[in-house]
């Protein structure tokens, strides 16, 4: 099926810039998100591929195709919105067979393609149904079924599971995932929710203000985020700000507020930097035990918030920070609010960054 490329793309609304010189390769077959906070122009991105818009500047290539030019229904590809937009005086059946009738094919072709993708969408049972008489889940397999029966190669998927209550969604993105997987089909996801596309995609775009800010694996995004921005937005982090007060090869040491310092390995700081350090929740460690080795910072407990699976404290570090982190809540004995604590930063687990020029606040912002 066919791969993506889009080359320096710019969208305006007036004077707004929705996509803002925007390039990006998405593979043959993969399964790709665009991911991103409320505005960011993920679904005007998505509807430049699509067509329904078209860029004021840049090329968007379809397989070898420039498409510029090329009206939606001769893109070959399928899009599912997140409202439920079949058509409601049509049953399931008649909603997706419509792409293949409307092509002019004969109807026992039509009739095939009906049946396979309703077996596909596991609603074979339901083809009678009209669209209110089906559950939110049961609408967006529809709309799946019917793009794939009218024969899209590249799958467009904005928000298509954004107005389905937590279980359905997490099991349809799976099952649209190996869908899309078993057809051979480029599909691009389009979501503000992290951990959907962390779950299902081969390769993420994090977009922010009409731009990329970064392109990789979830892993990728995850281990090794480019700037803030990222590692705020995937998975989240803390960020401690403070100064290089010492480099030593491969180690430098970062001053925090009230002279505190922690131990951090990285090869590139330079003395007198200003920074900022980001360590995950899950990678930061926290014990009664007074320690008194480097890199440990004493605090208290300042809240504590069961979440099943993990517990999460807010620790107050002595020199004012606010800190979080996460325990699994099966493991060990729960601190209490208000407790004494000795909180350990592993130097190989923060990751430094130039602090932002417009400010730290700015950064993790995510308007
Ligand atoms: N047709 C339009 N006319 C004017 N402005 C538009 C139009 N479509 C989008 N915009 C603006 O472009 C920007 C990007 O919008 P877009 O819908 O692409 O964001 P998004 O990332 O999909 O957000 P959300 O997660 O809320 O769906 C927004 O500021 C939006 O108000
Ligand atoms: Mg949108």
């Amino acid at each position: 099926m066919p791969d993506v490329r889009i080359v320096n793309v710019t969208k305006r609304f007036g004077k707004l810039v929705a996509v803002d010189n925007v390039s990006l390769h998405i593979h043959d077959m993969e399964y790709f998100a665009l991911l991103g906070p409320s505005g960011c122009g993920k679904t005007t991105l998505l509807r430049l591929i699509a067509g329904l818009i078209q860029p004021d500047e840049g090329e968007i290539y379809i397989g070898d195709k420039l498409v510029n030019d090329i009206p939606p229904e001769d893109r070959d590809v399928g899009f599912v919105f997140q409202t439920f937009a079949l058509f409601p005086h049509m049953n399931a059946w008649n909603n997706v067979t419509y792409g293949p009738r409307v092509k002019g094919y004969d109807m026992k072709k039509a009739e095939t393609i009906g049946h396979e993708v309703l077996e596909m969408v596991k609603l074979h049972e339901r083809l009678e149904a009209f669209p209110n008489e089906l559950s939110g889940g049961m609408m967006q397999r529809i709309a799946l079924a019917r793009a794939l029966a009218a024969g899209a190669k590249l799958l467009l998927l904005d928000e298509a599971l954004g107005q389905l209550d937590a279980k359905v969604r997490n099991e349809l993105r799976y099952e649209i995932r190996r869908m899309a997987k078993d057809l051979g089909l480029t599909s691009i996801h389009v979501t503000h929710d992290q951990s959907e596309a962390m779950a299902i995609s081969d390769r993420i775009a994090v977009m922010r203000k009409g731009t990329i800010v970064q392109v990789g694996t979830p892993q990728e995004l995850y281990m090794a985020p480019k700037n803030i921005f990222v590692a705020h937005f995937i998975g989240g982090a803390n960020f401690l700000e403070g100064y290089i007060s010492n480099t030593n090869g491969t180690e430098a040491t970062v001053e925090l507020r009230g002279d505190l310092r922690i131990r951090i390995l990285n090869n590139s700081a330079k003395k007198g930097e200003r920074v900022v350090l980001a360590i995950r929740p899950e990678a930061l460690n926290v014990g009664k035990e007074s320690k008194n080795e480097k890199n440990s910072i004493s605090g208290s407990i300042e809240r504590v918030t069961f979440e099943g699976t993990n517990i999460r404290y807010e620790i107050r570090l002595e020199n004012q920070d606010l800190v979080i982190t996460v325990r699994p809540s099966m493991i060990g004995e729960w601190l209490k609010v208000g407790e004494k604590v000795t909180t350990t930063f592993p130097p190989e687990k923060s990751r430094m960054f130039k602090y932002p020029e417009k400010g730290l606040k700015e950064e993790i912002t995510v308007e």
